[in-house]
């Protein structure tokens, strides 16, 4: 059993993995879901984190709202890619349950300074705002956290936002540097890894056959999460980023990679928000995260079908 929080910025795709972690209390235990601005800005980020949250019914689920922009860069957002709402594509109703008063960096720093070390896991899967400031607030929490399994960064893939950077580091590069120069275990999932987890039709059509509500909302927001993607890369499937992350923690053997150097581009230009991965060992710096590259997608949806077919038997 791992206890986890997510930290995310919902997203389709980030709303896919938020219900594959809830469908497995088995293995996962969420302690809490923190928004962060990306896809969308903050309201909509923290109130789509609710929205799923109630879609998994679970209304008990605490869901703090953290920073509204980057640390240092205005806030770059992707409704060409995820719709006004961050949502589109599921039409979900006005979330009812409460957003918690707490602010997330506040929350982080609180749980992780009370938790046993190595106790807490953190997964996210939007901008690393929310993480940075947590670590700047309070350095010491960066020892008492297990592990960082993040969905960000690209190498041999490149970038999706312009051909160097990736849409999580490239909203906050400052945030990225903070987090790989913080010494936490990190596992990284970047595009080269993601770019192989495509929501073909196919693969679209076994949420839909599940017959149920979280099965019909996934395979609506894939139908229109896939669109932008498929245009633009002329394949038969969008990647499926974030659930990747989950899938990690529960069939780690499903991906392979090799731990890496990994730092971040942060100067103003063409490069910013690059994620330089020394694959090849070929620069002095110690390996600071695994970097996944590969993924057995079959078996990646086959978990993804059954678990999310848990909702609503
Ligand atoms: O580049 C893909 C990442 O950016 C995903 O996490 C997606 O949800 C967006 O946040
Ligand atoms: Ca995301």
């Amino acid at each position: 059993m791992r206890k986890i929080i997510i930290d995310t910025d919902p997203g389709q795709d980030d709303a896919v993995a938020m219900l594959l972690a809830l469908a497995s209390p088995e293995e996962l235990d969420v302690v809490a879901v923190t928004a962060v601005a990306g896809n969308v800005p903050l309201p909509l980020t923290e109130k789509n984190a609710r929205k799923i949250c109630e879609l998994a019914q679970r209304t008990d689920m605490p869901v703090y709202a953290g920073c509204s922009r980057p640390m240092v860069r205005s806030l770059f957002t992707a409704e060409y890619v995820h719709g006004p709402t961050g949502l589109d594509g599921a039409d979900l109703p006005e979330p009812t349950m409460p957003l918690q008063s707490q602010h997330a960096v506040d929350f982080l720093v609180d749980t992780l300074m009370r938790s046993d070390d190595g106790e807490i896991t953190l997964c996210p899967l939007g901008p690393l705002t929310n993480v940075a400031m947590a670590m700047i607030k309070e350095p010491r929490i960066a020892g008492k956290i297990r592990e960082i399994v993040l969905m960000g960064g690209g190498f041999f893939e490149g970038g999706n936002v312009n051909p160097a950077a990736e849409f999580n580091i490239y909203v906050d590069p400052h945030a990225a540097h903070v987090v790989f120069a913080s010494g936490v275990p990190i596992t990284m999932m970047p595009l080269d890894v993601t770019h192989k987890a495509l929501a073909t039709p196919h693969r679209i059509a076994a949420f839909a056959s599940l017959g149920t509500a979280a099965g019909h909302a996934v395979a609506g927001m894939l139908d229109f999460f896939d669109r932008y993607d498929m245009d633009k890369y002329e394949t038969d499937g969008a990647p499926l980023h974030d659930p990747c992350v989950i899938a990690y923690l529960l069939e780690p053997d499903l991906f392979s990679g090799r731990e890496c150097h990994v730092a971040i581009a942060t100067d103003e230009g063409p490069t910013i928000g690059m994620t330089l991965v020394d694959w090849w060992d070929v620069t002095p710096g110690e390996p600071n995260a695994m970097v996944m590259r590969d993924v057995d997608a079959d078996r990646f949806f086959a978990l993804l079908v059954e678990r999310i077919g848990r909702f609503g038997r």
